[in-house]
């Protein structure tokens, strides 16, 4: 099985070559993606092909849940190298409908670690509780707190320390909350953008 991982990578490059030459030997000299996507480990909703983008054209950061917990060390990091350094001009949290973190999150299961990881998505559950429990169905109240959660990663990030130092030194950034759906392909935007400190409480705690 790993073979054919190796043969498809050998055909792929091939193909990168065959349409763009100097395609690898551009990406060698540097990166400057104008994108960093906070995204869901999920098979399923993979980054760059998603939204059509090419190796180089975004920094990605993934993990259960597109979580942007502010005392996570990894989400941090990615964060401040991204805002810093490469200067990506957009933050997009992308969650997902149907993501199985959300769902395990509030379906009282022990699983181990990842109980500790979905701690904020339970938070979320709970101050939202009134909307969520009002929905027609359990989908749509699934569907409902992956919006919650998006709205809520939003804020995380625009509230950030590094993002906030950045807008005071005058950086073009925005940061975007939108939800992938596995079952059409299409992104929705949930028109939370937050791009500049004046909109710092904005959107409201989702
Ligand atoms: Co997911």
């Amino acid at each position: 099985m790993l073979e054919d991982l190796k043969a498809k990578n050998r055909v792929w490059a091939a193909g990168k070559i065959a349409a763009d030459p100097g395609f690898f030997q551009r990406l060698v000299g540097q990166q400057a993606p104008e994108y960093l996507w906070i995204g869901c480990s999920d098979s399923r909703v993979p980054a760059n092909e998603i939204v059509g983008l090419d190796p180089g054209e975004m920094f990605v950061h993934r993990n259960v849940a597109n979580l942007a917990p502010p005392q996570d060390a990894n989400y941090l990091s990615v964060l401040q190298f991204a805002v810093d350094v490469l200067k990506v001009k957009h933050i997009l949290v992308v969650g997902h409908y149907g993501c199985g973190g959300v769902a395990a999150a509030i379906d009282g299961e022990r699983r181990g670690l990842v109980d500790h990881w979905l701690h904020p998505i339970r938070e979320i559950y709970h101050e939202h509780h009134p909307e969520l429990s009002a929905l027609p169905d359990h989908q749509a109240m699934l569907n409902r707190l992956c919006e919650r959660n998006v709205m809520r990663q939003v804020h995380n990030v625009a509230t950030d320390v590094f993002v906030q130092d950045a807008w005071k030194r005058g950086q073009d950034l925005s940061v975007h909350g939108w939800v992938y759906s596995i079952a059409d392909g299409l992104i929705r935007d949930l028109n939370v953008t937050v791009g500049g400190p004046h909109e710092q409480n904005a959107p409201s705690r989702g």
